[in-house]
């Protein structure tokens, strides 16, 4: 399968935008008004140890928004010649993760919720989880 010629400059932070109230603000995502794909899995990853990271791997098709829930965390995207390092800290920015990235995430804080909106259902043979295979594939 081929890679998508995708790099780091691809992927921006988006401000989702709130409804803000004095008891509580409200996000609202919703598929064909302000998300560039439409969302077919949701997945959230919590109780991350301290000290701990996640991901490690790249995708051929998915299309990712990535939230901070909760907490905060950072995403280092790397696309075999540049890396970037993005900190999310709050609901309404979401990182938009294009396909053929690698990425890995760290600095979680405690309690943190990375909520993953995706493009695709879960799918094993999308995934590339050997960075030396990557970087081939990325040439
Ligand atoms: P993975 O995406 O590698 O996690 P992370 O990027 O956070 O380190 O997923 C870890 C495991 O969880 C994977 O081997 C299978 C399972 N999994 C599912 O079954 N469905 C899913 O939608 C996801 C994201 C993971």
């Amino acid at each position: 399968m081929k890679l998508k010629t995708s790099s780091v400059y691809d992927c921006c932070v988006i401000d989702v935008s709130k409804v803000h109230n004095d008891s509580g603000n409200i996000t609202v995502v919703e598929n064909g008004h302000n998300i560039p794909f439409d969302v077919k899995r949701i997945y959230y990853l919590y109780d991350v140890p301290s000290g701990e990271a996640r991901g490690g791997h790249a995708h051929y098709e998915l299309e990712q928004f990535i939230v901070a829930a909760s907490g905060s965390f950072d995403v280092i995207i790397d696309d075999g010649i540049n890396k970037k390092r993005v900190s999310l800290n709050r609901p309404n920015l979401a990182l938009h993760m294009v396909p053929g990235l690698w990425r890995e995430l760290d600095s979680f804080s405690s309690g943190s919720i990375c909520m993953v909106l995706a493009s695709h259902k879960y799918d094993e043979t999308d995934y590339i989880r050997d960075y030396d295979k990557f970087l081939k594939l990325k040439k």
